[in-house]
């Protein structure tokens, strides 16, 4: 398996590391445009190995996509992350001449690669590349419910004042600190609902937290996050290399899915050898239907401002 990383900045190098420590790929080839960037981050990450104990062939290449060629997968994390203050909205005009560049470029080395988007705005730009790149659907997935849902189980465990791993949680709908649905209504800790051990105001601390989970990093870090969406892409990676039908939320072109069509959102999926195995109805309780077709209206407004 063969897997390329665009943009080997802090998200694309981190979630480099994260799939070469799992050791599931044969080969990652990060590209970057920066001259030696990706060459130098992929020799420094080689040096790793035989300290970590991985095999994967790491190498890099500053803008020579034939080194691409034949990826079963690409990550799209090229373009700028917001500074502080910024909305991910704000990155639009820059990224989207990105994007769809690198998407040409990895299609035409690799014809059947199944393509991760992560660069934002991530819901316009993975509706972008469908748009753009000609594949099928089920090869087009936009990394955003993955992340958000692990921040959501962060501030779940803190407020339960329990172990992550005995918490459950799911975001769905936009990747936007407004249009983001953490389910409350569905978490739960070893099986029982959330609601049961959190009053209203430690719900309400759990979702605001959640929702501006990307901005709070921001403000601290001076820019975007990279461990968490590094390692919430390897996840999506691994679960297609190695099929493991595995159910993720990722951002999707529905088509009637949730009630909406023409529009990639986040929604719960299966994801497996063939990229989206399918896409999981989970039923919604009112308030989170009217919140699920708010933030589908807020994307639809930012997709507007795409041009082909
Ligand atoms: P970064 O600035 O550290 O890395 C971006 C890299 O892309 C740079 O090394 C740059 O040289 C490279 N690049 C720019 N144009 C290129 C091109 N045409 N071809 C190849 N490489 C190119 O930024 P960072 O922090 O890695 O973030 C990357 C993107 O991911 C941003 O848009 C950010 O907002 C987004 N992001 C998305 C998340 C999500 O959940 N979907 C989470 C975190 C970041």
């Amino acid at each position: 398996m063969k897997v390329t990383v665009v943009g080997a900045g802090a998200v694309g190098a981190s979630c480099a590391e994260y799939i070469a420590m799992k050791d599931f790929c044969s080969e990652v080839v990060l590209v970057d445009i920066k001259e030696g960037f990706a060459e130098g981050k992929a020799m420094d990450l080689m040096q790793t190995a035989s300290l970590n104990g991985f095999d994967t062939k790491i190498t890099g290449t500053t803008g020579d996509y034939s080194k691409t060629a034949g990826s079963h997968v690409a990550v799209i994390t090229s373009g700028i992350p917001r500074k502080p203050g910024m909305t991910r909205e704000e990155l639009i005009g820059i990224n989207a001449g990105i994007v769809k560049e690198v998407t040409e470029n990895l299609v035409k080395n690799s014809p059947e690669v199944i393509i991760i988007v992560v660069s934002n705005p991530m819901d316009t730009m993975t509706y972008l590349v469908h748009k753009t790149s000609g594949l099928p659907k089920h090869k087009i997935i936009g990394m955003g419910g993955a992340l958000d849902s692990a921040r959501f189980k962060y501030r779940l465990a803190e407020a339960l004042e329990a172990p992550i791993s005995d918490v459950d949680g799911m975001v769905i709908a936009a990747h936007s600190d407004t249009g983001m649905l953490p389910l409350l209504s569905k978490a739960t800790r070893n099986g029982v609902p959330v609601t049961e051990f959190l009053d209203e105001a430690k719900q309400k601390y759990v979702i605001e937290e959640t929702k501006v989970g990307g901005a709070t990093l921001t403000k601290l870090l001076g820019t975007s996050a990279w461990y968490a969406p590094g390692a919430a892409v390897s996840v999506m990676v691994q679960a297609i290399a190695c099929d493991q039908k595995k159910m993720i939320p990722c951002s999707l072109m529905l088509d009637g899915e949730y009630g909406e069509s023409d529009i990639c959102l986040g929604v719960p999926a299966i994801i497996g050898k063939n990229g989206v195995e399918s896409i999981v109805n989970i039923s919604l309780t009112e308030e989170e239907k009217a919140k699920f077709a708010e933030a589908a209206q807020a994307v639809r407004e930012v997709n507007g401002d795409l041009k082909f």
